[in-house]
């Protein structure tokens, strides 16, 4: 049997990381797609010889032209401008709209069957119009957030208590920004979950809220910190353990921004929730319970990207 086929749009930090995450674990051949010339290439190049180090034989590609993309099984999206220190996922709304309106445009034609995920900023807002743009089914086009923003949150609390973050389960739903809602009561450490912790005087209160605001703030710390881009190996890495999933059928479940249509009284819009990945894409989204609280956190969130769906419909007449 041919090897899956795997098309990245986009062959910068984030797209040469996917390629090379997704050569080491052999999901398949890796076609990098760019506006750039010769970047997709030489990155497709580079990664390809360390094939006999690394032994792997997946193929690798870099490409200019969506017709090297037909017939793929999963497009991860990330053309686009990463944002710089001082700036929101907001700021970059204007220019890549457009970018995912071009790549909408030339998956729908060449590869209509793939599964895709977006991780081009503002996450909820691009993964929206990506769909829209390329009409594929909306359980074939999600985006990836929350599997990142859980893994901060796990890391986070993982150093925090002094163990394997293996042992640490986190949720984080909503939008991909600010208003991120990190849901303490539904995160564990091997089951128990945080406000238990706290009684337990493992940790105290006011440390769990630091923990929650630095996960919030987990992509400006990074982008503070590079000073020239955003983060790539942690979103690459979750992007493709979301590909995973679908690839293998492994029916994860998996935060990720999904359309939500009837559960959390949302009737069809994409935002962060947790869902079940396999072979059909987003096969479910599950409905957890939320208090007052949790609820209103997740309200405000839902808003904010709204109001960015909104901007978007100003700027493009079609989205209409
Ligand atoms: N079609 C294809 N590729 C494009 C297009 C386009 N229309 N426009 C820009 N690109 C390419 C750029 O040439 C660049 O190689 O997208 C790539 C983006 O790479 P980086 O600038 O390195 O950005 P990266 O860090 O990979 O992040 C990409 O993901 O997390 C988000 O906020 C981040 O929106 C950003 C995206």
């Amino acid at each position: 049997m041919a090897r899956p086929k795997i098309a990245l749009i986009g062959a910068g930090q984030i797209g040469g990381t996917l390629a090379h995450l997704a050569a080491l674990k052999e999901l398949g051949d890796v076609v990098l797609f760019d506006i750039a010339e010769g970047i997709p290439e030489g990155k497709a190049l580079d990664i390809a010889e360390s094939g006999p180090s690394a032994k792997f034989d997946a193929a690798m590609s870099g490409t200019q032209d969506y017709a090297d993309i037909a017939g793929a099984d999963v497009c991860i999206v990330t053309a686009g401008v990463a944002r710089k220190p001082g700036m929101s996922r907001d700021d970059l709304l204007g220019i890549n709209l457009k970018v995912m309106k071009s790549v909408g445009e030339g998956i729908a034609q060449h590869a209509p069957d793939a599964f895709v995920i977006c991780i081009t900023n503002p996450l909820d807002a691009m993964v929206w119009a990506l769909r829209e743009f390329s009409g594929l089914p909306h359980e074939k086009v999600c985006g990836m957030a929350g599997v990142l923003d859980s893994a901060r949150f796990r890391h986070f609390l993982a150093s925090e208590f002094d163990v394997s973050m293996k042992d640490v389960t986190a949720f984080v739903l909503g939008g991909h920004g600010d208003t991120m809602v990190p849901l303490v009561r539904y995160s564990t450490v091997a089951g128990i979950p945080l406000p238990d912790l706290v009684k337990m005087g493992w940790t105290t209160q006011e440390k769990l809220d630091a923990i929650v605001q630095r996960t919030r703030d987990g992509g400006a710390e990074i982008v503070g910190l590079l000073k020239t881009g955003s983060a790539f190996y942690a979103p690459a890495t979750s992007a493709i353990e979301m590909a995973e999933s679908y690839l293998k059928d492994q029916k994860r479940v998996l935060p990720c921004a999904a359309y939500v249509d009837g559960a959390y009284g949302l009737d069809g819009f994409y935002v962060g929730v947790p869902t079940v990945i396999g072979a059909g894409g987003v096969e479910r989204v599950v409905e957890i319970s939320m208090n007052k609280d949790e609820q209103s956190m997740f309200d405000s969130s839902v808003e904010a990207v709204k109001g960015l769906v909104q901007a978007c419909k100003g700027i493009d007449d079609s989205l209409k």
